[in-house]
């Protein structure tokens, strides 16, 4: 069994339309997922789904991360249950600083793998941590006191994602890359990060409709998603099919890419 497992999944708005119409897709630790489709194809409502966004309901199959069920799970059980999903906090949070975001998180899960005890970070093991995470992200020393996401660039927000990623590391990380202002710096930092972090114990999904991010991620499995549905599978290679012939041959006919 994967440790995130989707099986037939299908989410719908509000409104009833279904926007992802049965999804079955698999990514255990040490393994790199990208998830490719056009605009508009469904790739953030299904990651607005895993993350328990109320507009995006799960209205059949399922998702599964560790045997459990994620829609029942809530966004700290997710958490330290090894469940990272990048855009968990998008927006800012006034008052609270990255570094005592990071810090709270950490001994939250702390917290819930010691059985409820509190077993804090002690101070100094936590601060050499985030300074050598930072330094190795390239994040500048004085974003760390600032408020999360509170008039971060476009690359800092992702920048400090990353970071986020490296300091709780978590099992499996979704991360839906829609922004694409990142310049070519950030970009690099972004895909050697996910590249770095994933090993033995951590896996990634990816979702991109951005073909540039993945010749520096090197997902090892790419699933290219159409109209809610996965369309077809395989290795890096389709991924560079598609920067050359584009989505036309995977669209239904008469639709445009
Ligand atoms: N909250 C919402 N209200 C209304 N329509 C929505 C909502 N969320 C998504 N949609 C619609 O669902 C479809 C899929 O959107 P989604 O954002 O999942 O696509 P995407 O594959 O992530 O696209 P992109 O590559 O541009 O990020 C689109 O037609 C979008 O307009
Ligand atoms: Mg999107």
């Amino acid at each position: 069994m994967a440790l995130l497992e989707l099986n037939d999944l299908r989410v719908s708005l509000e409104d009833g339309t279904e926007i992802v119409k049965g999804v079955d897709l698999d990514v255990s630790p040490g393994e790199i997922h990208a998830l490719m489709g056009p605009n508009g194809s469904g790739k953030s409502s299904l990651a607005y789904a895993l993350m328990g966004h109320p507009a995006y309901e799960i209205t059949g199959g399922e998702a599964l991360f560790d045997g459990q069920d994620v829609s029942e799970m809530g966004a700290d059980k997710r958490a330290q249950a090894g469940l990272f999903l990048a855009f968990q906090y998008p927006h800012a949070i006034p008052g609270v600083t990255v570094t005592s975001f990071l810090r709270s998180a950490i001994n939250a899960i702390r917290k819930a793998r010691a059985g409820g005890e509190d077993d804090p970070v002690p101070i100094p093991e936590f601060r050499k941590e985030l300074l050598e995470a930072m330094e190795h992200l390239k994040i500048p020393r004085e974003l760390a006191q600032r408020y999360l996401n509170d008039g971060f660039s476009g690359g800092e927000k992702k920048r400090v994602e990353i970071l986020q990623m490296a300091m709780l590391k978590p099992r499996i990380a979704v991360l839906d890359e829609t922004d694409s202002g990142l310049d070519i710096d950030a970009l690099r930092i972004v895909a050697n990060g996910v590249r770095e972090l994933v090993g033995p114990e951590t896996g990634a999904l990816v979702i991109t409709h951005y073909q540039r991010i993945l010749n520096h991620i090197k997902p090892d499995f790419v699933h290219v998603f159409v109209d809610g549905r996965i369309v077809e599978e395989g290795g890096p290679e389709l991924a560079h099919k598609l920067e050359e012939e584009g989505y036309e041959a995977f669209l239904p006919e008469g639709a445009e890419a």
